[in-house]
């Protein structure tokens, strides 16, 4: 049999950086486990396009639809701002998740009990928080029609559309109800069934699916902004929340920045089982590319490499793998050791990307 295949597309600003981290991750698991990965990189958003002039050049799209998992770094950087929205680097990605129809996001925020401290929130309000957020990613405003910016009248109109089909929903809907069994068996659905018509049908199917096929799971729904401001309230009353893309977009940040850093928080994107039973998967950091710390060794490689830990328990079924190399990044994050992320104003000297990187090696070394 072959090697399971990864596909790295690191992007841009700090993308390259901290996937520099995780490669060495990868070869530790193929030198030290006895696990070997056929690795191929490619571009993705403003380095695909400084070299073909697109944010994702087709033949990677279709390396994309090949490979067992993806790892994206980040994506976009100031010097793109002024580009045509249709070549943005941002663009590259959501056709990776459209084409690969990769529906299902799992977003978690865990707080490490190192970082209770740095929250901005109470440390009772954040310690041992660990909640599951599933976002819908390939339908919803981002992608519904019509859309664009037209002529009315003497002044310019910006259109986007809020879509759902049934099966969208109910899709993603099973997700959160399959991680909820695996969890704590409670899920939160949110959207706005007070003012959009695409909630109240969110809210219908969700029910349905719940009462025909997880009547087991405790399922609870809230208004999307309530749910942000429970989020800051009290976090910990979730177990998984289940909501559309955009909602799902800034209910992950806020729940990301709970956990001390957005510089922590990994992300798999998952669709439909392929032909070999894995499913459809990217996984990525949720950060963005941080453009301002680009290049300078500063940026904190962990979200990525969890990011690695999830492509290990979901696409390779090596969950006791995965827990390894999490509890190596909690072992060093609880030795003190810290990216510049990871410090107040007057804090200690941070560690650099690859300081940070060397260190888990190291952590993983002694786990064996
Ligand atoms: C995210 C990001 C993306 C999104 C951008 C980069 C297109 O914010 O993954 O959360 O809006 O989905
Ligand atoms: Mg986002």
């Amino acid at each position: 049999m072959s090697n399971p295949s990864l596909l790295i597309l690191a992007g841009d600003g700090i993308g390259p950086e901290v996937m520099t981290e995780v490669k060495k991750i990868i070869n530790w698991y193929g030198e030290k486990r006895d696990m070997p990965f056929d690795v191929s990189e490619d571009l993705v958003g403003g380095s695909a396009y400084d070299a073909h002039g697109t944010p994702l050049h087709d033949d990677t799209m279709a390396k994309a639809q090949e490979v067992d998992a993806v790892l994206l770094g980040a994506v976009g950087g100031p010097q793109y701002d002024s580009l045509d929205f249709s070549v943005k680097p941002e663009r590259g990605l959501l056709r990776l998740r459209k084409e690969m129809d990769l529906f299902a996001n799992l977003r978690p925020a865990q707080c490490f009990d190192a970082l209770a401290d740095f929250s901005s929130l109470k440390k009772d309000v954040v310690a041992g928080l660990d909640i599951m957020i599933v976002r819908e990613l390939t339908s919803g405003i981002y992608f519904g029609e019509p859309r664009g910016i037209i002529e009315e009248g003497n002044e310019r109109v910006g259109i986007n559309t809020q879509r759902y089909t049934e099966s969208e929903i109910a899709r993603v809907a099973r997700s959160a109800f399959e991680m909820a069994r695996r969890r704590n068996n409670k899920v939160c659905s949110m959207e706005k069934a007070n003012v959009m018509e695409s909630g109240i049908l969110w809210r219908d199917v969700v029910t349905e699916i719940h009462q025909a096929e997880y009547p087991d799971v405790e399922l609870s729904h809230m208004y999307a902004d309530a749910g942000a401001m429970q989020l800051c309230r009290w976090p910990k009353q979730f177990d998984v929340i289940v909501t559309d893309n955009l909602f799902g977009d800034l209910l992950s940040d806020a729940a990301a920045m709970l956990t001390g850093s957005l510089g922590m928080l990994p992300s798999a994107s998952l669709g439909a089982p392929m032909a070999n039973g894995r499913p459809k998967a990217l996984y990525e950091p949720v950060h963005g590319s941080a453009p301002d710390i680009a290049g300078q060794g500063k940026a904190n490689p962990i979200a990525c490499v969890l990011s690695f830990a999830m492509a290990l328990r979901y696409s390779f079924d090596q969950g006791a793998e995965a827990d390894r190399l999490e509890n190596a990044v909690e072992k060093v994050l609880a030795d003190g050791l810290r990216t510049a992320d990871l410090l107040g104003e007057e804090g200690a000297q941070p560690v650099s990307t690859s300081e940070m990187g060397d260190a888990i090696i190291a952590a993983l070394d002694a786990s064996l």
